[in-house]
């Protein structure tokens, strides 16, 4: 036997007990005639302390184990002198009495230990040491918790796990698939899946009722911190359902993970914000709203008053930041360096204080009078020590979206932004179609078997820019956590979808013929929503990046620089795929 406990096992109960452990050694120092190692393995770390006195031999051969030797020792639990109140095995320590070098290690390339001297880089090439440090494991371990809590929930709700191909056809709406060549069918392509979204419908047509894959998707899309090229999906599906069974259902499953993985008992229905809202007063269709800031629309009160900038704009709107009039000018002057940065792309920022004695000081002051400074004050309903924050602009949306990471930053700024507070909503009644400059026509905002609102239907033909969906997106903490809708299950709406988003009949076949056809053989009215897990584990362990909820995630350039790939083929595999490789001109 390897060993009797683990390293995180052991207490003050079991002192005199004769054990075995193995694992990893973290460190090992000398202390006189004492030789401590602190032992890890993924339970914890548990102390053992050889005597010189005891067994000088014994005592030498601790002294020569470097870090990370994996080791098997047996010896005596005893109450350690020296407690350690920071972890649960610190009251007591193993007298050795036998130790094996299980295997030798390598000086390993940083240290293994919650605060590492090791670089983002360093530690992805070697992530499987990093893997050691409890604080990356005890992500994997909340990742494992909650698939698990998933599972429960949904198989008491009464849905089946059903899995669905990894090699599918590409599809040209949505983000770039990854492909995959096939040797049997040279010059053809599978793609990797962006989503199980097709199949999914299709597990409907065949009755299956309700249905869930816990499941990897590929996305070929530019990398965000709450973005991987492969990604995991809670991904579900439902007949007979309406919109509210959905929001029912899978708000359901948001409150059961919050309580059983955060001890977080939220009793109220989620707020409900339709998307038009959601933009006009927050510039995002996932607000944040763990504070307030509301945007103020001011054109009625700005404009017209000989400050050119407002004066020609198409919008112009503010926030208020509670208790910031203190911010000294170069702290405004940052903000607005900050709002100018080519990814913002404002063109200047307005602010005005609300001083003590209720008077407003602004930085356009010469264009206003106090009467209409106070008007201001007045449309936020603002207070002595608060500051206004304005922007403005000749394109309303882009200026909204400007202002909402102001927003942001002044939420990040003002402390507004705390990671143990949670703030739940469901966006609703997102449009059916956007605009898109690159590709000169209307695109599906969700995906082309969303169902569009029944009211709306008759839109179709006159305004279809003006439609919307029974879409649905669940947002915590402004992180985009789930999103669906209700689908068309009519083949000829779903015909009329892709006449409006530019596919000609034949082509809408040749892509989803499949899809409209099994359609006509009796599909029930359904409707679903995907969560997205590595989000949801992100929010709920704090983390800035989901990369860290990720045992082998991609870095910012979609590469695994542990396995080094993307990497080129042999021209061996390429002739048999029938692929020649082009270069890109620099
Ligand atoms: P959607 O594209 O909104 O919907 O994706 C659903 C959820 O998946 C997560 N997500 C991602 N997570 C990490 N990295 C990515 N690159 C990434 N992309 C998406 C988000 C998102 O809310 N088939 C539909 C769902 C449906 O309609 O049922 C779909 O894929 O949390």
């Amino acid at each position: 036997m390897y060993r009797t406990h683990t390293c995180g096992e052991l207490r003050l109960s079991d002192a005199g007990k004769e054990v075995t452990l193995a694992g990893w050694v973290q460190r090992a120092r000398k202390m006189g005639g004492m030789t401590f190692v602190d032992l890890r393995d993924r339970y914890g770390i548990t102390q053992l302390v050889f005597n010189e006195e005891k067994d000088a031999s014994l005592c030498e051969q601790a002294n020569h184990l470097g870090r990370e030797f994996v080791i098997q020792v047996k010896g005596i639990v005893s109450e350690r002198s020296n407690k350690n109140k920071n972890i649960p095995t610190g009251e007591i320590e193993i007298v050795v009495d036998a130790l094996t070098v299980l295997n030798t290690a390598l000086t390993p390339p940083f240290t293994i230990e919650d605060n590492t001297d090791g670089g983002d880089d360093l530690r992805m090439k070697y992530r499987y040491l990093d893997l050691r440090r409890s604080v990356v494991r005890r992500n994997l371990e909340l990742r494992h918790r909650m698939t698990m809590e998933v599972r429960r929930y949904l198989d008491s709700k009464g849905f089946l796990e059903i899995e669905t191909p990894m090699l599918v056809g590409s599809t040209p709406e949505g983000a770039r698939d990854f492909v995959v060549p096939s040797r049997m069918n040279p010059g053809q392509f599978y793609a990797l899946p962006q989503s199980p979204q097709t199949l999914k419908q299709l597990l409907m047509v065949s009755g299956m009722d309700r249905y869930f894959q816990i499941v990897k998707c590929f996305r070929d899309e530019d990398l965000r911190a709450d973005r991987q090229p492969e990604f995991t999906q809670i991904d579900c599906e439902m007949s007979f359902v309406t919109q509210e069974d959905i929001i029912e259902t899978f708000e359901g499953m948001a409150k059961h993970l919050f309580k059983e993985l955060r001890g977080v008992e939220l009793t109220e229905p989620f707020l409900r914000m339709p998307w038009a809202d959601a933009m006009k007063y927050y510039g995002s269709d996932k607000p944040d709203l763990r504070f307030g800031m509301k945007f103020v629309e001011l054109m009625d009160i700005l404009k017209g008053h000989g400050f050119s900038v407002f004066d020609n704009a198409a919008y112009i709107g503010g926030i208020c930041a509670q208790g910031a009039a203190h911010y000294t000018r170069k702290q405004l002057d940052q903000l607005t360096e900050f709002v100018k940065r080519p990814q913002i792309g404002a063109k200047g920022m307005v602010y005005a204080r609300v001083e003590a004695d209720g008077n407003v000081k602004s930085s356009v002051d010469k264009f206003y009078t106090q009467d209409v400074l106070q008007q201001l004050k007045g449309a936020f309903d603002a207070q002595p020590g608060d500051l206004i924050l304005i922007l403005s602009g000749d394109d309303a949306m882009k200026t909204r979206k400007q202002l909402s990471e102001l927003r942001l930053e002044m939420g990040n700024q003002l402390g507004l932004r705390d990671k143990n507070k949670f703030a739940c909503l469901w966006v609703v009644d997102f449009p059916m179609f956007e605009w898109s400059d690159e590709e000169g026509r209307l695109m599906a905002m969700h995906h082309p078997f969303t169902h569009p609102k029944d009211e709306d239907i008759p839109l179709l033909d006159t305004d279809p820019a003006a439609v919307r969906a029974d879409a649905y997106d669940m947002v915590v903490n402004g992180v985009e956590v789930g999103g669906g809708s209700i689908r068309i299950h009519d083949s000829q709406l779903q015909e009329k979808m892709f006449e409006i988003l530019g596919f000609t009949p034949e082509r809408a076949q040749e892509q989803f013929g499949f899809l409209m056809n099994a359609f006509k053989y009796g599909a029930p009215p359904h409707g679903g929503l995907a969560y997205g897990l590595d989000r949801w584990v992100s929010l709920f362990a704090g983390l800035d990046s989901i990369r860290d909820c990720i045992a082998f995630p991609k870095n910012n350039s979609g590469r695994d620089v542990m396995l080094d790939a993307p990497a080129a083929l042999e021209q061996k595999q390429l002739d048999e795929l029938c692929l020649a490789v082009m270069q890109k001109e620099k």
